[in-house]
């Protein structure tokens, strides 16, 4: 039997670093604090509990603060082992929001801190990956109790169409991830430049001149080809989908099986969403050398078992960089144990673009807070109107103008006699 605790944090004295992370995440998210503003006067989440399983960072603290501040009751889960900053965990857990995360977590204690934050008998959950909302379905927690959820990412929308599919899914889910304001943004440029982050936190390599494999062309893999071309990397790309291949060839990239890749590459990054995707014949073809990262939700994407298995010795080298010594002598090199290396070697994708996502996230709960037990078990896309409101109020904090169409031009897109003049 599980205690029920009230928060569960590694170290409370963190709280004052906390306040000041936080207060430089709130300073470069503005759509969020003018969402903040007008929920703080019209209390439009009053009396509703939220259970949150977020990754606990600065930018996660600037959304626990706005949702309290409209009236809700927060118990918030990290989710990711790796991914809490322990003194943003401190100072929420200080200003009352029931927060069970610290970084370095077991599997075991992972498991239990979502049993926590489901203890607190939410009307609402708040996922990212899918593991609050799938733990619920699996007999923890009160169903009934639940009006409706969101989900931050594409691993976990993956997850819980399969669910509605299956007409397993007991109530609506919101897939946050899918507003355009959100994957066009934060999946290409943050992702892109998180994962950068992290691997040059973790190893300092030089990335000029490197071969850089990245495993998948979607909106992630995208936005990280960019930016390591940037950085004078060669880039390799591999899929399985033709039509992403076909994009990555478009947009100059090389792209060629793993099987070929893992003989040439110097760095892999995994962001498939999928598992074993760099797997034991590609260890036997690297160079010694190789770093490997992921970038995918799960740390699934590289088989670690299987690499375990080729070495005849590991160590932790620094941190976040563990060697693995094969028995023909080479060296690869693991970062942040195939867990999403942005947020466990880096802080995760900057606090701007962040905005965007969370902004949505705010929107979104108090969307399913006015639409009551309104919603079918469903996942639905974010309503285009709180999409556009995220993009309006992003421009005008960036004090970007734009054209508006004419009369005539509104009639003209609308109709279909006028054609060749
Ligand atoms: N996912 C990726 N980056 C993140 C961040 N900075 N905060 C919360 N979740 C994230």
């Amino acid at each position: 039997m599980v205690k029920i605790l009230d928060s569960r944090v590694k170290d409370h004295d963190l709280a004052g670093n906390g306040k000041s992370l936080l207060r430089w995440a709130e300073d470069h998210m503005p759509v969020l604090m003018s969402i903040r503003k007008r929920f703080s006067e019209e209390k439009p989440l009053r009396g509703a509990t939220i259970a949150a399983c977020l990754h606990v960072t600065k930018e996660t603290g600037a959304l626990m603060r706005t949702l309290v501040e409209g009236g809700a009751k927060v118990a918030l889960a990290g989710s990711n082992p790796l991914s809490t900053q322990d003194e943003v965990a401190a100072v929420l857990a200080e200003e009352g929001v029931s927060v069970f995360a610290w970084r370095g977590q077991t599997k075991e204690e992972y498991y239990e801190c979502l049993m926590q934050v489901l203890s607190k008998r939410p009307e609402i959950t708040m996922d990212d990956g899918a593991d609050l909302i799938t733990m619920l379905h699996s007999g923890a927690g009160e169903i009934p109790r639940i009006i409706g959820g969101t989900e931050e990412t594409t691993t976990g929308v993956v997850r819980l169409k399969a669910m509605a599919a299956n007409g397993v899914l007991k109530y609506p889910v919101i897939a946050v991830n899918n507003a355009e304001t959100k994957w066009d943004f934060d999946n290409v440029y943050g992702t892109g430049q998180s994962t950068l982050d992290g691997i040059l936190r973790a190893t300092n390599v030089l990335l000029a001149g490197k071969n850089f494999v990245i495993a998948g062309y979607g909106h992630c893999g995208r936005g990280l080809a960019n930016r390591a071309r940037g950085m004078g990397a060669r880039v390799v790309v591999t899929e399985v989908n033709p039509m992403k291949a076909l994009k990555a060839v478009m947009d100059g990239f090389i792209v060629m099986p793993m099987t070929e890749a893992a003989k040439i590459g110097d760095i892999f990054v995994t962001a498939t969403g999928n598992k074993s995707v760099i797997r034991r014949d590609h260890f036997r073809l690297m160079k010694s050398g190789a770093v490997l990262a992921n970038t995918g939700h799960f740390n699934v994407e590289i088989d670690i078992g299987a690499l375990g298995e080729e070495a005849t010795e590991k160590r932790r080298l620094r941190e976040n960089v563990d060697e693995y010594l094969t028995k023909d002598g080479r060296k690869i090199y693991l970062l942040a144990e195939g867990r999403l290396v942005n947020l466990a070697a880096a802080e995760g994708h900057p606090s701007e673009v962040m905005d965007m996502s969370f902004a949505n996230q705010a929107l979104s709960v108090e969307y399913i807070i006015q639409q009551g037990r309104g919603l079918k078990p469903d996942v639905y896309d974010v309503p285009e109107e709180i999409d556009r409101t995220v993009a309006r109020l992003k421009l005008e904090t960036m004090g970007v103008r734009i054209d508006t169409m004419t009369k005539e031009q509104e009639e003209y897109v609308k109709g279909w006699s006028e054609g060749t003049e």
